[in-house]
């Protein structure tokens, strides 16, 4: 059996990651660690470690005594903490995946899986349907630093025939835990606002159209890509996508269950980020190479979303 270890694992997809990857994988054998203090989700299957990923010696130490095979390393600071805190993103982001690559390297380990994102791409690229390899300019540090974690990566399985992985993820929607600091977020703070006070301000704009995914697809595809076939992998940085919806869209499909939804818009910096990442997706190479295919389209995902948090909230609707 494999051993895992993940970082960031009390971030927004960490959190419902361990859960999944422990169910396939055995508790004991997937290791989630972070800088903070756990919530209970993260301990009671399975082991929680304090890892801070500048430290390279912890790092190699965590690595070597827990028998690791494979990092999924997730802990990575998003787009609008790095547009306040650009040196934080750079150091946790840049700094961080070049320890988890070199660590890989110089113990042996299969596999270091580590996302990028959608804003890996820039106001220069194809904004519709944007293709797997096309021009990628960020004007973001978050995104400057995921291009360089996937040519970084790239480099390594070239250079050292290292196993690196990546995925492109869209804005993620999940129940569990929230997103932190980046500019889809709204897309998930809707579904509270509209469970508890019926309204709804956006940060983006009315028609402000982004790919986005359901935690249940985000998390197959996770495990999909660690688990795929390293020999089927031409590519190693994967485009993905579920759908594209503006926060117009959204509201309208929360109206169709709770008909007195409102929303009003006031867009802040978040939206100028918006403006220069894909409205839309092409996923078509993660689907040939490895069997990419989503399950929840927005209609499905908003009717989960809701009945899932109105339980966790105790709202009805
Ligand atoms: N959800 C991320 C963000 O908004 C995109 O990868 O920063």
């Amino acid at each position: 059996m494999k051993r895992i270890l993940v970082t960031g694992a009390y971030g927004q997809i960490g959190t419902e990651l361990i859960g999944v990857l422990r169910k396939k994988y055995g508790g004991e054998n997937v290791i989630a660690t972070g800088r903070k203090k756990p919530p209970e989700i993260l301990t009671k299957d399975g082991p929680y470690y304090r890892l801070d990923i500048l430290d390279e010696n912890q790092l190699h130490t965590m690595l070597v005594d827990h028998d690791i095979d494979i990092i999924i390393h997730n802990a990575s600071v998003l787009s609008a903490t790095g547009e306040r805190n650009p040196q934080l993103a750079y150091r946790t982001n840049v700094e961080g995946s070049y320890n988890i690559l070199e660590a890989v390297r110089i113990l042996n380990l299969d596999q270091a899986l580590i996302p990028s994102s959608i804003a890996a791409f820039g106001p220069s690229t194809p904004q519709d349907n944007t293709p797997n390899d096309v021009i990628m300019r960020p004007t973001t540090m978050y995104g400057v630093t995921k291009v360089f974690v996937e040519l970084l990566g790239e480099y390594y399985t070239k250079r050292y025939d290292l196993d690196f992985r990546s995925l492109r993820y869209p804005g993620v929607i999940s129940s569990e835990a929230l997103p932190g600091g980046g500019t889809t977020d709204y897309a998930v703070e809707i579904f509270y606002e509209a469970l508890k006070n019926k309204k709804y301000t956006s940060f983006l704009a009315k028609d402000a159209m982004l790919p986005m995914m359901y935690m249940p697809d985000c998390l197959k595809c996770t495990v999909d890509l660690m688990e795929a076939d390293a020999s089927k992998l031409v590519h190693r940085s994967y485009n993905i996508t579920a759908m594209s919806f503006t926060p117009e869209d959204i509201a309208n499909e929360i109206k169709k269950h709770i008909p007195e939804f409102e929303i009003d818009y006031e867009p802040d910096f978040r939206q100028e980020i918006a403006e220069t990442w894909p409205r839309s997706i092409d996923d078509s190479v993660a689907r040939e190479e490895w069997g990419w295919t989503p399950d929840y389209d927005l209609t499905s995902m908003t009717k989960d979303m809701l009945e899932k948090l109105s339980k966790k909230l105790g709202v009805k609707y």
